[in-house]
């Protein structure tokens, strides 16, 4: 592990921008809505951490207890940097949108396009959608022979995935005879599902998925953690700011104390406000994908129909990605004039890890010339800075969460803050943070449309689900 002092690299939290002596009476929050809901905020704390690594809770276990698992991915990882040219995961939700975030968040932003020499391992890939385009342009592109395949699966049942995986091994046994089965690292639950019993059969190497670590939640257990050391990225450093924010976020149901736990309050008043879409913000490219992983998090965890009672609620908050400055040209003019039902969250870099001048030069043209001797980072924090008080003028809720520098420390603890607030709104909400039964019922109509055995009685359902009409087709 890269040793760094972790005191300049803890992430902050900036809520100014939430409460009402900043955005006014109307839209703001104030420090009286926080202590209403004191009880609340301390039951969602307590159901966090007593819970602990327990039940569906096992992510907040993984920056601890991985010790002989992250050095089996080290060595692995060391053996396919030294074997193939190409990693390609497969798996989709919560077994692929972890790897992308960290890849683009921990590599070079060109990374597959630098020459081997620069990128000291094999190019890598996701493929998290069954596009045949997609699939087909992958294959012409990588050579079987010195590509290692990544099958992520927790369920082991996935379709996407394991249709995937039938096209895979089927080009690698092909190419390769035998020899194939050294090409294919199965992630999967110990016990459950299919690709487990394929990788005993078949002797893939395999890392588990522990029961208790849900798609969404895993990023931090062998589902990210084989890529990432694939890649070249320092894992346990990442697993060690995870744990510092996990300390930070387990220690008191003070909100003001506890950062993800104000995130969390701040976000649940607002919801009841009717604050509906939750809007990921991030001003670096590096970022981009963690506003992705956020949202399927925050989604899938807090879109539920019913409470744990069984209540109807219909609980959740629209997340929404977007890209900071890419998108003050195409979404921002909607956050500062539309309709007051968003609460938005800009992720802010410090200091970049290039920074690119912006020359002199058009001293004739003050119009352009003022931004002559600046750095590029410079202009876009400012631009950040200026779309905050902009939104601020005009009474919208805003946040900032800001990385001193995008390291594996500041990411691991920025994966675990939001996994943290994620659990805690869910408690708050008195929802099932953990389960996806909407997810289910389009998986379960897939198997039914496909003709699936045991899924008779769902077919005979949409069989009988009324016929479209031709007159509200055009
Ligand atoms: O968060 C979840 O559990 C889901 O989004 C899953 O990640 C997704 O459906 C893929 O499932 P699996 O990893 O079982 O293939």
């Amino acid at each position: 592990m890269a040793r760094i002092n972790r005191n300049d690299y803890q992430i902050r939290f900036d809520f100014n921008n939430m409460m009402s002596d900043y955005i006014g009476a109307e839209q703001g929050i104030k420090e009286k809505d926080i202590s209403e809901i004191s009880d609340k905020i301390k039951a969602a704390f307590n159901g966090v951490s007593e819970k602990g690594g327990s039940g569906w809770q096992g992510w907040l276990d993984l920056p601890y207890n991985q010790d002989e698992i992250v050095a089996d991915i080290l060595l692995t990882a060391k053996e396919v940097r030294r074997k193939c040219k190409a990693f390609v995961v497969l798996g989709i939700g919560g077994s692929a949108l972890g790897p992308i975030a960290v890849f683009q968040a921990l590599r070079h932003l060109h990374y597959n396009e630098l020459p081997f020499k620069q990128r000291k391992g094999p190019k890598f890939y996701v493929e998290d959608n069954v596009d045949p385009e997609r699939m087909a342009a992958l294959l012409d592109i990588i050579d079987p022979a010195t590509t290692i395949f990544n099958v992520i699966t927790k369920s082991g049942a996935t379709s996407e995935t394991m249709s995937q995986y039938l096209v895979i091994t089927d080009i690698l046994k092909k190419a390769l005879g035998k020899d194939y089965a050294s090409h294919v690292i199965a992630t999967t639950d110990k016990e459950k599902g299919n690709l487990i019993k394929l990788a005993k059969k078949e002797g893939f190497k395999t890392f588990y998925i522990p029961s208790g670590v849900g798609g969404r939640f895993s990023e931090l257990s062998p589902v990210g953690l084989l890529p990432a050391a694939v890649l070249g990225i320092d894992i346990k450093l990442m697993l060690a700011g995870a744990r510092d924010m996990a300390k930070k976020g387990l220690k008191t149901a003070n909100p003001y104390k506890n950062m993800p736990l104000m995130a969390a309050a701040l976000q649940y008043i607002a919801m009841n406000a009717g604050k509906n879409i939750s809007v990921m913000l991030p001003y670096a490219d590096s970022l981009k994908y963690i506003a992705d992983w956020y949202c399927q998090l925050w989604g899938e965890s807090l879109g539920k129909s019913v409470d744990k009672e069984g209540n109807e609620v219909y609980a959740g908050q629209t997340p929404v990605k977007a890209l900071g400055v890419t998108d003050q040209h195409s979404q921002i003019q909607l956050y500062t004039e539309g309709p007051f039902d968003k609460v938005i969250t800009f992720i802010a870099v410090d200091s970049f890890r290039k920074e690119v001048m912006i020359p002199e030069g058009l001293a004739d043209f003050p119009d352009v010339n003022f931004l002559c001797g600046n750095t590029m980072g410079t202009l876009l924090n400012t631009e950040r800075k200026a779309t905050e008080y902009a939104l601020a003028k005009k009474h919208r809720l805003n946040r900032t969460i800001t990385l001193p520098a995008v390291n594996e420390y500041t990411i691991g603890q920025l994966l675990m803050m939001f996994m943290l607030e994620t659990a805690f709104v869910g408690e708050m909400l008195n929802i099932d943070t953990f389960n996806q039964p909407g997810v289910e019922e389009g998986k379960n109509a897939t198997y039914a449309m496909f003709g699936r055995k045991g899924y008779e009685a769902k077919k005979a359902e949409l069989d009988s689900a009324k016929v479209k009409t031709n007159r509200y087709m055009i």
